[in-house]
């Protein structure tokens, strides 16, 4: 699949947990500081907030009216579905109708939980975040980073992507607001068998002190290609 530009979609929350390996711990991050970045039009953060953690999500769009997510979020759902149709990436029996039904859903939820809660919801884009540093107890970053890298280097940006050198420089500014652990999802290319994204590797090898991290496989078959790993990352 190819794309012209970062679609603004969102994962059903209880989905997103899954993605991030969060299902079966949520209680440990009862009352910690958590990042959503990108958050898109999610409703993990809402799903968060209820269960008592601390969340604040980013995207650079959340400083549209309601009225302009949810036209935006249900075009680049319809752009992505789209695409998807004859893509060599969508697995067989791979459901869209079921795709379409669990983004419209996340989306309703995220659209009531930023009029009730505004301030979960932060404007801001990657490499550079208006937080302090180590403010976040645990930040999670799910399709941004490698999905939207060059065609060339495994990711679906028909254009320019986000290079290396972008990932070196969000990667920085994910740590620099984590206090503790990043989770990354996915970390594998955007191609048909998937494997591990050469940006992901190059960076785990160059992570500074006292970073440390590794590749880490998820049980978690909602993906086009049904594998899913990513990154996990964390102060040692
Ligand atoms: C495919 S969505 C992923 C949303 C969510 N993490 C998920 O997995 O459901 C990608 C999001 O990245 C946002 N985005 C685009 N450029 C960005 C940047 N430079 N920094 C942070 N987010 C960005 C888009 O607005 C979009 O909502």
């Amino acid at each position: 699949m190819e794309l012209d530009g970062v679609v603004f979609y969102g994962r059903l929350g209880h989905l997103a947990l899954q993605m991030y390996g969060l299902d079966g711990e949520l209680s440990r991050w009862r009352g910690a500081r958590v990042l959503d970045c990108p958050g898109g039009p999610s409703s993990l953060a809402a799903l968060l907030a209820r269960a008592g953690v601390e969340v604040v999500a980013c995207d650079p769009l959340y400083g549209l009216s309601i009225a302009e997510l949810r036209q935006r979020s249900i075009a680049d759902l319809e752009l992505s579905i789209a695409k998807s149709i004859n893509s060599p990436m969508l697995r067989r029996g791979f459901d869209l109708e079921q795709v379409r039904r669990h983004h419209l859903e996340g989306l309703e939820v995220f659209l009531a939980d930023r009029e009730a809660a505004p301030e979960r919801y932060v404007a801001a884009s990657l490499p550079e975040l208006p937080f302090a540093s180590a403010s976040f107890d645990l930040v999670l970053s799910g399709h941004l980073l490698f999905s939207y890298a060059p065609l060339a280097a495994g990711g679906l940006m028909a254009g320019a992507g986000f290079d290396l050198d972008w990932h070196r420089r969000a990667l920085a500014e994910l740590r620099r607001v984590s206090c503790s652990e990043i989770r990354l999802y996915p970390g594998h290319t955007q191609s048909m068998p998937a494997e591990p994204h050469p940006y992901a590797e190059a960076l785990l090898a160059e992570l500074p002190t006292p970073w440390r991290g590794c590749f880490a496989a998820r049980r978690y078959d909602q993906g086009f290609s049904g594998f899913t790993d990513g990154l996990q990352l964390w102060r040692s």
